[in-house]
């Protein structure tokens, strides 16, 4: 009675139309939050097949959850805490972001020791710079030192300097511009102190789409792997949302005019009219916030929300227009197949695509489109 229809072949599909679109030799396709809401080893897979070089993930646990699917390919994640244990994705050829001299402590100490007869395998990193947005990085003031030591433990044999990498902010095509402009300064400071970085990457959708100029090594593109719209060039490349949200109407009744609609009263009817109930709420990734709002296609028709969204169910006014029990009622998908855009909904309920997709809940099947 609830589905996420996961459509692989869009995701290879727009992977392999922004690998053509980009400058970048290398493009990595981000499936962290459980492969942005479409199950992270189907995202990643269908991105392989679609060309991506790398995959990323925010947590190691996220990046193992692709080594257990027997996912061999390279895998960088970026957010770990003082009490992680990365020595596990350290031996499993798992690449991690450091922002810090403690972070690269941390990386030193948990990368496997080995012998002196097999020494350990030096443990894959990417320096991570904040070049503007003001979240994880080393500060352009610590960045020497961070490159300093991390060149001493690549000459120690403990770690291998990949790549070095940053985050923009999108606040604007300026913005993005000087931040782009510290990431050059960053990646020729630790070629300086004796790194020789093979991927310098800062650009992810937005930036791919809207500053090629920034593209580098390596692009780290997520939203836009999963057919979310992304303005400028990206508009241009019919690009394929990979995932139809739906929930079956499971019942339907008829009502008066002036029946309340669920809680608070916040709709009424104004005629005799159908109700009809679809069994999806916030549990399940509706936000509360599209309340008499959110838009929704059954049988065909657009309706949206009538009244509030509840844990697990909303209410469609859907009037004398045949929906029955059992129709399917369809919150977002392809507007090419005339379902709403994730778009509407993130503007129906004040947020962005990015919120919606990855909030769909655990208690929706994500059903895999063959
Ligand atoms: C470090 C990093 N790179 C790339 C991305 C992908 O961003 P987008 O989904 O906007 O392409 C993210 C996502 O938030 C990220 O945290």
């Amino acid at each position: 009675m609830r589905e996420a229809l996961i459509r692989p072949q869009a995701i290879s599909q727009n992977v392999q139309a922004i690998r053509q679109a980009t400058s970048a030799a290398k493009t990595l396709v981000v499936v962290k939050a459980g492969g942005y809401g479409h199950g992270a080893v189907t995202a990643a897979r269908a991105a392989l097949e679609g060309g991506a070089d790398w995959l990323g993930t925010a947590d190691v646990d996220e990046a193992l959850e692709l080594r257990e699917a027997g996912i061999t390919a390279p895998v960088l994640s970026w957010l770990f805490g003082p009490s992680d244990d990365l020595s596990v994705a350290l031996e499993n050829g798992i690449d991690v972001g450091v922002s810090s001299l403690g972070q690269l402590a941390q990386v030193v100490s948990q990368a496997s020791p080995g012998t002196p007869a097999s020494p350990g395998t030096a443990a894959r990193v990417h320096l991570k710079i904040d070049t503007g947005l003001g979240r994880s990085g080393a500060t352009p003031d610590q960045w020497a030192a961070l490159c300093e030591a991390a060149a001493t433990a690549q000459r120690g044999g403990k770690v291998r300097v990949v790549g070095v990498f940053s985050h923009l902010s999108g606040a604007s095509a300026e913005a993005d511009a000087i931040q782009g402009a510290a990431f050059a300064l960053a990646c020729d400071q630790a070629r300086a102190s004796g790194l020789d970085p093979e991927l310098c990457h800062i650009s992810a959708s937005n930036a791919t789409s809207n500053s090629p100029e920034l593209a580098s090594d390596m692009v780290r593109i997520g939203i836009a792997a999963y057919g979310v719209p992304v303005a400028g060039r990206f508009a241009g490349l019919g690009l394929r949302p990979a995932m139809r949200f739906s929930g079956q109407v499971v019942l339907t009744k008829r009502v008066s005019s002036g029946h309340g609609v669920g809680y608070g009263h916040t709709y009424q009817t104004t005629s005799e009219t159908t109700l009809a109930l679809v069994p999806l709420g916030y549990a399940d990734g509706v936000p509360r916030h599209a309340s008499s709002a959110g838009p929704v296609v059954i049988a065909g028709r657009r309706f949206s929300v009538s009244g509030r969204v509840s844990m697990d169910q909303f209410s469609v006014d859907v009037g004398d227009h045949g929906v029955k029990e059992g129709d399917w009622c369809v919150l977002w998908g392809d507007p090419g197949e005339g379902h709403p855009s994730v778009e509407e909904w993130a503007e129906a309920a004040g947020t962005i695509g990015y919120e919606m997709i990855t909030r769909v809940g655990p208690r929706v099947p994500r059903v895999i489109e063959r």
